[in-house]
Order: structure tokens, then sequence, then C-alpha cells
């Protein structure tokens, strides 16, 4: 009941029918990587490291599409347990299909609103979180739609450890503005730019998406707003 009252996803969650390969990724691997709703009911109760052996440090990305930025990330740091969550039907697959030969211990998911994921996690858990070119949402009237809020960030603060890590990335201009201003203004955050081309500077070890470079070759830019949990 609980779930149901908090889950907000906006846009679509399926696009095209999905082949055969990534309907099989979807049926045979997110049985066995997905959080399982039980484990979603009740707030602050569930800990990272419920979820994985021996690990200690952990990563969750929030919306993150096809998933490239996280596989590259679960290859790299196969000593890091990473949660990823995504509603689009057509993401997750495609991500589980990439994955579906590799080494499996160090990664968790769920195909749902990030947002019941992060109320169900322990406080001071977590050492970093993405939010990798959210929606723009650009009418005024679904600003509050916005992933980058004053509530949200106040969850996501709840969740890191203290010195952890906020990474928001977007090539919208003024998406970049509004997210960092909300970061800003929130108390549990500080920005890490030390000088003022930091933000358009891409992060060391980055991997850019099919997104981002879309939206490079466009001639947009992109903007890296990295924020530490005081
Ligand atoms: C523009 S795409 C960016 C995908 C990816 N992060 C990247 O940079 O390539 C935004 C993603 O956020 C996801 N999203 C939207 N609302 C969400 C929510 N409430 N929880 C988790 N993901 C969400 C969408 O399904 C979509 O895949």
């Amino acid at each position: 009941m609980q779930k149901e009252r908090i889950r907000k996803v906006y846009g679509r969650r399926q696009g095209r029918p999905l082949r055969g390969d990534r309907q099989k990724a979807l049926d045979t691997l997110y049985p066995k990587l997905s959080i399982s709703m039980e484990c979603l009911g009740k707030e602050g109760t569930l800990a990272p490291s419920s979820l994985f052996e021996e690990k200690t440090t952990f990563i969750f990305e929030i919306g993150f599409g096809s998933g490239e930025f996280l596989h590259n990330n679960m290859r790299t740091h196969p000593d890091i347990g990473f949660i990823g969550a995504e509603p689009f039907v057509n993401g997750m697959s495609s991500f589980l299909k990439e994955i579906k030969d590799e080494d499996h211990s160090n990664i968790r998911v769920l195909m749902d609103d990030a947002l019941i994921l992060a109320h169900s996690l322990t406080s001071d858990s977590l050492d970093h979180i993405y939010v990798l070119n959210p929606d723009p949402w650009p009418k005024t009237r679904h600003h509050k739609r916005r992933m980058i809020s004053q509530r949200n960030l106040t969850e996501f603060a709840r969740l890191l450890k203290s010195g952890g890590t906020l990474t928001m990335t977007t090539d919208v201009d003024s998406l970049a503005e509004w997210m960092c201003t909300q970061a800003s203004i929130h108390p549990d955050f500080e920005w890490t730019a030390q000088k003022g081309d930091d933000w358009r500077t891409m992060p060391q070890g980055w991997y850019q998406t099919r997104y981002e470079l879309k939206g490079k070759e466009a001639g947009r830019q992109q903007s890296y707003l990295i924020f530490e949990r005081r």
C-alpha cells in the first residue's frame, strides 16, 4: 500500500516490443539480480551490505537508461557493490543482455521508481549516488517531476555516508542551473568545484554514455555537478 503511494514514474515505461535476446535476458537474469519487493516495504531498513557478499563500498545509480555507465563501473570495480534503478523495461533489458556473461556478484537492480528503493535503504550506507542526465521536464508546471528537488536531496543526503558524493550531469543548461542551485542551497551538500570551469570538465576515468555522446555531437555541452555530503 505504502509502496504504491510513493511510486512516481513519469513518462513511458515500455517502448518497442523486446527482441528475443533482450526478453530472454529479462526473464532469466532479472529474477536473479533484482531486489525483491519484500525488501522494499519498510523505510530505512534495507542495508546495501545485505545485498552483496563482502562489500563495504556501495554506489547507487538512479535512472541508468541502457546501463552503459553502470556496466563500465561494475566491470572496473569488482570490489564495489552497485545498485541500479531503471523503470524503463527496454533500458533494463538492454543492460541485462549486455551483462549476461559477466560476473554478477557486484550488481543488484530494480525495474521501478528509484525513490522506492531510496526510501527503503538504510541511512549513511552509500558512498556515491549518480543521477546522470535525468529527464529535464522543461515546462514549468512539470518542474515538480524533476529528480533533483529539495525533498529528494534530503533523502539522498540521508543515504550518503559523511563525505559521500552525489554526481549529477546534464546537457540541458537550464536543468544544470536548476540542479546546481537546488544542491547548493541544500544544507547537507557542498559543491566540490574548485575552479570556474570545473563543472564543464569531464571527471577523470569518466565513461560517456550514448546519450551523452549524442548531445555532444549535437553541439550541447555536458555539465558535471559533483556535491559532497557534509
Ligand atoms: C534521459 S535518460 C538518461 C539515461 C542514462 N542515465 C544516461 O545518461 O544515458 C533518463 C532516465 O531516467 C529514468 N527515470 C525516470 N524517472 C525515474 C525514476 N523515478 N526512477 C528511476 N529512473 C527514472 C528514465 O527511464 C530514463 O531512462
